[in-house]
């Protein structure tokens, strides 16, 4: 790349990243939600630096081809977008009695708008070898810690400190998401829209872990002593650890 292509791409992303920042409302002190190859701290630097070398670049003509803009415009408008994205690969739990076995992974993606609102998580695993029809408890577990496991996550991710329950119940854990049906293959394949777990703020799930479970979540409705809690869910299947991801 050129001289100058260099310094119309260096100016755009200034532009962008500035754009963005101002259209979520970004606290300059927090860079989380910008995506910049540099900190919100680095923008008064920076600013300085491009006045320096628009004034140097004075009359030189930018002459990028069609492809150049295109190839500079494509992580560009992702961040105008202002989404967050994190994702999960969920692996057998390898500290699970062998009768429980089932080859479960796949992966799970997730986003969210910087400003807050909706989470969308688009899930697709294979490998279920349970009966077809069986529903598997689907949550999100407090600790991304598979030192023994699946076993190590905590329970269900609770900050509200309520009781277990289904995503469209106000009393439920964050961590809340009902189940999961395979499918005659073994295949889940589907999506949520989730209004109470969230990618960003202080209660993010970013970090934590989805876990997968043998039995069908009650949704703390089963009346068993777990059923407020667990959901009486049974064993974790399979689990992963969730982190942010570039889309
Ligand atoms: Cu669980
Ligand atoms: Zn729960």
């Amino acid at each position: 790349m050129d001289y100058t292509a260099s310094i119309f791409v260096l100016v755009s992303m200034f532009a962008v990243c500035t754009a963005v920042t101002e259209d979520v409302g970004v606290n300059t002190e927090n860079t989380e939600r910008c995506n910049c190859p540099w900190s919100v701290q680095d923008f008064s630097q920076l600013q300085e630096e491009i006045a320096l070398l628009k004034a140097d670049v004075g009359a030189i003509k930018v002459s990028l081809s069609e492809e150049e803009i295109q190839d500079n415009e494509i992580p560009l408008i992702e961040n105008v977008e202002g989404f967050v994205y994190a994702t999960c690969k969920p692996m057998p739990n390898s500290h699970l009695d062998s009768d429980y076995f089932q080859p479960i992974t796949g992966i799970i993606n997730m986003k969210q708008n910087a400003t807050g609102g909706p989470l969308y998580i688009d899930i697709y695993m294979y490998g279920f070898r349970s009966a077809f029809g069986s529903l598997h408890g689907f949550h999100i577990h407090t600790y991304g810690d598979l030192k023994e496991g699946c076993q190590s996550t905590g329970g269900h991710f609770n900050p509200f400190g309520k009781d277990h329950g289904a995503p469209g119940d106000d009393n439920r854990h964050v961590g809340d998401l009902g189940n999961v049906q395979p499918d005659h293959q073994g295949v889940v394949n589907t999506g949520m829209i989730d209004n109470v777990a969230s990618l960003i703020g202080e209660n993010s799930v970013i970090g934590r872990a989805f876990v997968i479970h043998s039995g069908e979540d009650d949704l703390g409705l089963g009346g068993f002593p777990d059923s407020r809690t667990t959901g009486h869910a049974g064993p974790r299947l399979a689990c992963c650890v969730i982190g942010r991801s570039e889309q």
